[in-house]
């Protein structure tokens, strides 16, 4: 044993070839099983896909970075789940491309933020978050109240994600430029945030 751990050991192109023999095993054992398991390829059944100006907040949500702070999954540990509700499962994601899963918590997790707070809180917490959390440390964002929504390409988004099988319907891809008219990218995301957890 101590013979073949030393030609192991000594031979680098032998442990390079050993190191991804175990670790193959252990990546298949973890992923092949989610590939077979039907669950996790459906939607939760109050899945829907985001409507034009939810979209539209999501595109603002990650072009202002707001995932750098901010996770969206609810672990299933006791913790997590007291303090944001109910653990995060895949079928809430189906319509989620990309995912904003996020990994840092510089803020809370915001997987069941959606209802949590009235639409003005928001408002107001996104211009200024100090006037409604004064000893908050997240970044202000009054421009989203001075921008109006892009909606240049909100038809093209959602074709683009019909033929990825988001269930959009014709008429509300026809519709899409109307509904953005006259909307603010604040009003976008806050749309985005109230919708975020709901789908469970
Ligand atoms: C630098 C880190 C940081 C960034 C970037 C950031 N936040 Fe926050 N956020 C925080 C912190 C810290 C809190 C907790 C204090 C507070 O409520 O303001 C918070 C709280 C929140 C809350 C309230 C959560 C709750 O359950 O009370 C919401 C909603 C929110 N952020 C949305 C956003 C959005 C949308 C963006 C992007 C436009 C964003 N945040 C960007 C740090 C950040």
């Amino acid at each position: 044993m101590l013979k073949l751990h030393k030609t192991i050991e000594s031979n680098s192109a032998l442990l390079i070839f050993g190191i991804l023999i175990v670790t193959s095993i252990g990546g298949f054992v973890q992923i092949l099983p989610n590939l077979f398991d039907q669950s996790l390829h459906k939607g939760t059944e109050n899945i829907k896909p985001y409507t034009a100006l939810e979209l539209t907040g999501r595109d603002v949500y990650i072009r202002e970075g707001c995932v750098g702070c901010h996770s969206q999954q609810i672990r299933p540990l006791v913790a997590e789940v007291m303090r944001y509700g109910e653990s995060s499962v895949s079928g809430e994601f189906i319509y989620d491309r990309p995912f904003l899963w996020g990994s840092k918590r510089t803020g809370p997790d915001l997987a069941r933020i959606g209802g949590k707070y009235s639409d003005k809180w928001h408002e107001l917490h996104l211009i200024d978050p100090r006037s409604v959390v004064p000893e908050s440390i997240m970044p202000s964002y009054p421009w989203l109240n001075e921008n109006m929504v892009d909606k240049s390409l909100i038809v093209a988004k959602l074709n683009v994600l019909k033929k990825m099988d988001h269930p959009y319907t014709d008429e509300q891809i026809k519709k899409a430029e109307s509904d953005l008219t006259g909307k603010t990218e604040l009003q976008a995301m806050i749309a985005y945030l109230q919708v975020l957890g709901t789908y469970r």
